[in-house]
């Protein structure tokens, strides 16, 4: 796998230094598959895939064609805890899908599990809405948490201890729409 940027590349970002760590196609390659054991894993009911806003919008959009199955799409935006917020309940839903979600099996796709709060938070969230199911497809994992997360069901790669930018990843709002995953140099 190539690590230097072409010309071209760099351009696009903005001039920085940037390793690749996942290629397009690494990461074209893998989203099929969990497409595909997606689909397997719910042979019937119905399936809403909520989208965490706003990092996990290209996965979510690459994941969501294939999968080979009926769904309905959604989005959540959660509010992140404030700095020095140490007590629960930090996490917030800023956006609240439209949809009811009781009864359904509710899939949420994020892009980067980091020290698992803002997921640990909302799996509370969502569970009081009674749903027939809830797992989470994060596209990467920092695995650092003791435990792992029990709805974490689908992890499309585990994440090097690096900040990481592209494919809907960003840097304070840059580099989401880099076609690779990269860490900036
Ligand atoms: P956590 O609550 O610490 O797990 O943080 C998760 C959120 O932090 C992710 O949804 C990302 O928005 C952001 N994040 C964590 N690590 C990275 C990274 O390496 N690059 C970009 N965003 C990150
Ligand atoms: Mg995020």
């Amino acid at each position: 796998m190539s690590s230097v940027l072409s010309p071209e590349m760099k351009r696009r970002a903005g001039g920085h230094d940037i390793r690749i760590v996942l290629d397009e196609a690494t990461i074209a390659a893998r989203v099929r598959q969990l497409g595909a054991e997606i689909t397997a894993a719910y042979p019937d009911g119905d399936l809403l895939v909520l989208g965490l806003l706003k990092g996990s919008f290209i996965f979510l959009s690459d994941l969501v064609r294939q999968i080979d199955r009926p769904l309905n799409l959604d989005f959540l935006v959660a509010s992140s805890y404030g700095a020095g917020t140490v007590s629960s309940g930090v996490v917030r839903l800023l956006y609240d899908p439209e949809t009811p979600l009781e009864g359904k099996h509710l899939l949420i796709v994020e892009d980067i599990i980091d020290s698992g709060r803002t997921m640990q938070h909302l799996l509370t969230l969502l569970q009081e809405r009674n749903p027939a199911s809830l797992a989470v497809c994060a596209l990467l994992d920092k695995q650092l948490l003791p435990e792992p997360i029990p709805e974490l069901r689908w992890v499309g790669f585990p994440a090097p201890p690096a900040f990481l930018v592209g494919y809907g990843l960003d840097h304070a709002e840059n580099f989401r729409h880099l076609p690779f995953i990269g860490d900036l140099i």
